[in-house]
């Protein structure tokens, strides 16, 4: 039985270096963590009480970090919890204490009542714990080719610096997917990786601030787009003055029906696939009350759909592929006829913003 408890403010340099101790398996030349996430690891207790630890003769020799985030999908909102830094010691590998830190982080989870959980990685290792690859999102490759000219002299481009924020935040805020921090820990965000995050903002020529739009990158030198918002012809604006001046920009979204920046960026591409995420239903009938205003607008409740779902008993992973797809659920599981409606109802969307990753 191994002894578990939650790291403190007092516990931050030693999981630091423990951190980098144990991913240096992986990768060398692994960056330290406080320079990756520097809001994930603030010297707070706030911020370190997100890590469960196992300590033994005195010193850290496993992690796994649960880290609640408030999300809003389009107009559904929810508690999710990102997955991250699971890791161990070299030395005592095999000895089961991912295992045993990974379930008492889900148990965690599923007595919070939150609705469901985020991670990347390898879904051999984490399916045991109720992960699944699912999801509808997409993936699309710009270049200054396939995005072609901007309308000329319709939209001024300016890249600014996240003190301007009182000129993006209102665009910012109603991205078709927002995590809800404070904007400190956003400022943090900013400088994940060490260097900021350029934002970019688009003016039309009519001066109505209405009509404007918004995008924040990774620093010069990276190519994935991280936020975005706005007009769709403002947000095409921005990304031809990027290309300008880099040579490809990566982006992850959701599809139409939730973010209308899909548009854009499916039709700006020299190429698209499907993006799938590891996620664990924690608690069905939260997740399908977060879900309402999608299950309305689809003809029906999250009463009758749980009703629905509870008469196939799915198992976890099955249900997660049915609920988040890709495919059809009848594509899933053989559907009586008396639930064929639930065709209409699933895939729901579900993207965690990019600078949401942990
Ligand atoms: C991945 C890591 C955290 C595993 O820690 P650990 O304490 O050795 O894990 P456990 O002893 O609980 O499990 C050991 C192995 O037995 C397997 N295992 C144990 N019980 C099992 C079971 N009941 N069924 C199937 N497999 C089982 C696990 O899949 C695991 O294999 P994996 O390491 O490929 O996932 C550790 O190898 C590590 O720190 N690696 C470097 C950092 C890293 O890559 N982290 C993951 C980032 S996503």
């Amino acid at each position: 039985m191994h002894s578990i408890s939650t790291a403190t403010a007092a516990d931050r340099a030693e999981l630091l270096a423990y951190l980098q101790n144990a991913f240096k398996t992986n990768d060398p030349n692994h960056p330290p963590f406080e320079t990756l996430y520097p809001d994930l690891f603030a010297a707070t207790d706030e911020a370190m009480s997100n890590h469960r630890i196992i300590r033994e003769d005195g010193r850290i020799v496993a992690c796994v970090g649960y880290y609640p985030m408030k999300l809003r999908v389009g107009e559904c909102r929810m508690t999710v919890y990102g997955i991250g830094q699971v890791s161990c010691v070299p030395e005592l590998r095999g000895g089961g204490r991912m295992t045993a830190l990974m379930n008492d982080v889900c148990a965690r989870m599923d007595a919070s009542g939150a609705p469901l959980a985020w991670l990347s990685g390898r879904r051999d290792r984490y399916s045991r714990f109720g992960f699944e690859s699912a999801g509808t999102n997409f993936n699309s490759w710009l270049d200054a080719r396939s995005i072609g000219e901007a309308e000329p002299g319709v939209w001024r481009v300016m890249q600014v610096q996240a003190s301007s924020i009182s000129l993006f935040d209102n665009l910012r805020r109603n991205a078709a997917v927002y995590e809800d921090t404070p904007l400190r820990i956003w400022f943090e965000r900013l400088m994940r990786g060490g260097r900021p995050h350029r934002i970019f903002i688009a003016r039309h020529e009519t001066g109505n601030p209405d009509v404007g739009a918004y995008c924040l990158a990774q620093a010069e030198g990276g190519n994935t787009l991280c936020e975005w918002s706005g007009s769709n012809d403002g947000i095409h604006a921005i990304l031809a003055h990027m290309l300008k001046s880099q040579n490809g920009v990566s982006v992850t979204y959701a599809p139409e029906s939730t973010d209308p920046a899909a548009r854009v960026f499916w039709n700006s591409a020299t190429g698209s696939g499907i993006h799938t995420a590891m996620l664990r239903i924690c608690d069905l009938d939260a997740l399908l009350k977060a879900y309402a205003p999608v299950l309305e607008k689809r003809g029906t409740n999250p009463a009758d759909v749980s009703k629905g779902l509870d008469s196939l008993a799915l198992d976890r992973l099955t249900l997660t592929r049915l609920v988040f797809g890709p495919l059809a659920p009848s594509q899933v599981v053989p559907l009586p006829a008396g639930l064929r409606w639930l065709d209409q109802i699933f895939p729901l969307p579900f993207l965690l913003p990019n600078l949401s990753h942990v």
